[in-house]
């Protein structure tokens, strides 16, 4: 078969049928569908497909596109970095990369001031585990190798980090058996309680204690470390009560295991403060972060850690944190990063989160009186989520058969959003450049889209 022509959409389309593994979904499905999202140009919070259909990016690409699309001098930066220096070498480092590291210690939280970089989000994980396992033999304290992690989290694809957590999107069936090293616990998330709780904040209290429940079973001294998302996304936004991670902070110190916080999504700006850590007012040990560190115009993540940690990583040789990337610490990438973090500096787009927020919040509450199929909506800054329940007073799902998710997909798609959504919730992540009128325009069309999913199902409204 020929090569397509980048003009071709029906040979492109056949093409990615032919010849490509599409990511969490397949080629059957993919063809059903009319192929998958074309895209050629983007501006803004907008993208356009090789036919000329405009939709708003619900998710900022995948909870990445922070600064919008289109931005050229995030794109000339990495062209400037690129015809000067345009690689790493094993052990040593660039100008800007390490000016980027200067950059993230003086905006993270604490005293978090020692990054290593990476790709992504799942390798970020990937080290942070690795780092936190190191500090500990370091310390002497071998034994300490089990990581503690939440149900309903995402924490990568890895092997290494697929088992952290449990989304719902992610069945592991394929992938027996779960390590041993992984303890799953659950997460505040009070419209699901399942601790018997009279309060959110009593639903936080007894997560929070789940985790030292879970600590004291498996004996401290085989417990490495704690891992979560300030605010989950998976499950929609869920936010949680404000005692819990302060209290998971106490136990990770009274037992001597290290907080770890995800902060892939929400990390730069996504909440309405710089970090997760800030809104929930919490300094894990090592922050993840990836995605909104350069808008994902280059991957780039990495783990920043203490000077607790890092100190203990200094010395002769036995003390070398042998761990590494081929691409880690790109110079591209962190040119990357700088130009976008100063368009994030300049353009408020941290504050404009929180308001945006704030705005599609009140929606959301405006159109849970409306719509029967809204069970609950929550979420903050630009992370929220709308629920979706047969009954509002048992909250069961629909049926998968009924595919109120595919039909909601394709309600929002022919009105001009682009969200994908997954088996129960729709998730609302735009980039934080949106502004009021377009946060009206798209909270609008979830609105409509949700009125027709409803007469599709015969649900009075
Ligand atoms: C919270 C969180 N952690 C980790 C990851 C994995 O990141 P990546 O896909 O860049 O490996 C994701 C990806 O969506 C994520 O949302």
């Amino acid at each position: 078969m020929p090569i397509p022509a980048a003009n071709d959409p029906q040979a492109l389309r056949q093409a990615v049928l032919d010849h490509m593994h599409v990511g969490m979904t397949n080629q059957t499905l993919l063809a059903e569908e009319g192929g998958p999202l074309l895209m050629e140009s983007a501006e803004g919070i907008y993208v356009t497909d090789v036919e000329g259909n405009k939709f708003i990016d619900g998710i900022s690409g995948m909870y990445f596109r922070n600064a919008g699309h289109g931005r050229e001098e995030i794109a000339k930066a990495i062209y400037d970095q690129l015809t000067s220096i345009s690689m790493n070498v094993y052990s040593g480092a660039t100008p800007k990369t390490i000016q980027l590291a200067a950059k993230l210690a003086e905006i993270a939280p604490g005293d978090l001031s020692r990054t290593f970089f990476c790709q992504g989000g799942s390798e970020a994980n990937e080290s942070s585990l690795k780092m936190a396992q190191a500090y500990h033999v370091r310390r002497g304290d071998k034994g300490r190798y089990k990581v503690i992690s939440r149900e309903g989290s995402y924490h990568g694809s890895t092997y290494g980090t697929m088992w952290l957590g449990g989304h719902p999107g992610f069945p592991r069936t394929d992938y027996q058996p779960k390590p041993a090293n992984v303890v799953t616990v659950g997460q505040p998330h009070y419209y699901h309680d399942t601790y018997g709780a009279s309060s959110a904040e009593e639903n936080g209290e007894r997560a929070a204690l789940e985790i030292e429940k879970a600590i004291l079973f498996e004996g401290p001294e085989s417990v490495s470390a704690v891992i979560g998302e300030p605010v989950s996304q998976p499950l929609g936004g869920v936010v949680p009560p404000s005692n819990y991670w302060p209290m998971v902070r106490e136990i990770c110190d009274k037992y001597g295991v290290l907080l770890i916080f995800d902060e892939v999504i929400t990390g730069f700006g996504r909440l309405g403060e710089w970090f997760g850590a800030d809104f929930v007012g919490v300094t894990p040990d090592i922050m993840s972060f990836a995605k909104g560190i350069t808008s994902g115009y280059f991957p780039v993540g990495g783990s920043i850690s203490t000077q607790k940690i890092a100190d203990s990583f200094a010395g002769g040789p036995d003390k070398v944190w042998s761990h590494m990337y081929t691409y880690s610490a790109h110079p591209g990438g962190a040119a990357a990063a700088f130009a976008n973090l100063a368009i994030v500096e300049r353009e408020n787009l941290v504050e404009n989160a929180r308001v945006r927020g704030e705005q599609i919040s009140e929606s959301l509450d405006e159109m849970k009186a409306k719509h029967p199929i809204i069970g609950d909506t929550r979420g903050v800054g630009l992370i929220q989520g709308i629920e979706f329940v047969k009954d509002r007073e048992t909250k069961e799902h629909f049926d998968a058969s009924v595919g109120v998710n595919a039909m909601l997909t394709e309600e929002l798609r022919t009105r001009g959003v682009w969200i994908r959504v997954p088996a129960y919730i729709l998730p609302l992540a735009p980039p934080l450049t949106i502004t009021a009128d377009q946060t009206d325009e798209l909270t609008g069309i979830i609105d409509e889209a949700l009125g027709a999913v409803e007469r599709r199902l015969g649900v009075e409204a």
